[in-house]
């Protein structure tokens, strides 16, 4: 399990859901519901399908996915915050959702083993320390032709850098925000393509990636 300390900042901000609202107005500038259910929709996800999100916080995507795959599909989301889960179950329970599962557990050691036919993530790949160990684990568990889709932030880019010597210290303090992750770069480096579509002066994104229909990269080469 990766470092305690992101564990800890989560367990509060799981107990301040209304000032994490907040934050995600300033970062999202009144783009938030469309580019959450934009990003949702580039898992191209069929009703009766499976959906893994990870880093799934206090489950306020749940529903979205839920919607998608409908009655016969399945939902299971992953968060390493044990108040995270917490909050995330109730909000299951109480809306009585029967095939919704919140696990806790690490995205980079995945404790899932049966394929899926999506993997989401939003506002959480940058904030694990190893995005490409979270893209393989991703494409570990991906049925051919399943998706990937992150919705996620990164620093200011030219002309306006300089902007981050104020957000990049105050973001990583708060939120554990890992502002040199390339996740778009680990996405890349594991699926044949990634989409990219940028937002809020380049630094909100949604990536998109498509597992081959061929096994994953590794096996791949085993194979050969
Ligand atoms: C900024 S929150 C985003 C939560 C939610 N997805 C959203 O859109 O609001 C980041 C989440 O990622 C989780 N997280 C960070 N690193 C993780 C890891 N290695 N494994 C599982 N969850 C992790 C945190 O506990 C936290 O709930």
């Amino acid at each position: 399990m990766p470092g305690r300390r992101g564990q800890q900042v989560y367990d509060w901000w799981s107990r301040h859901e209304g000032l994490l609202d907040r934050l995600y107005d300033l970062v999202f500038l009144g783009t938030q519901a469309r580019l959450r259910a934009r990003s949702v929709d580039a898992l191209g996800l069929s009703a009766g399908d499976t959906a893994l999100e990870l880093g799934c916080g206090d489950g306020r995507s749940l529903h979205r996915l839920r919607t998608r795959v409908g009655p016969q599909g399945q939902v299971l989301a992953v968060d390493y915050s044990e108040g995270m889960v917490r909050r995330a179950r109730e909000r299951v329970r109480e809306a009585g959702w029967e095939n919704v599962h919140v696990l806790w557990g690490d995205a980079g050691r995945l404790p899932v083993d049966s394929p899926v036919d999506a993997v989401y993530a939003s506002m959480a790949v940058s904030a694990m320390p190893d995005p490409a160990t979270v893209a393989r684990e991703a494409r570990r568990l991906l049925r051919p032709g399943g998706r990937m889709a992150v919705l996620d932030a990164r620093p200011f880019e030219e002309p306006w850098t300089a902007l981050n010597r104020l957000v990049v210290p105050v973001s990583r303090l708060a939120t554990d925000w890992n502002p040199e992750a390339d996740v778009p770069g680990a996405m890349a480096a594991t699926f044949d393509g990634v989409d990219l579509e940028t937002h809020v002066w380049g630094t909100v994104f949604v990536a998109s990636a498509r597992a081959s229909a061929s096994a994953d990269p590794e096996q791949r080469v085993i194979g050969q």
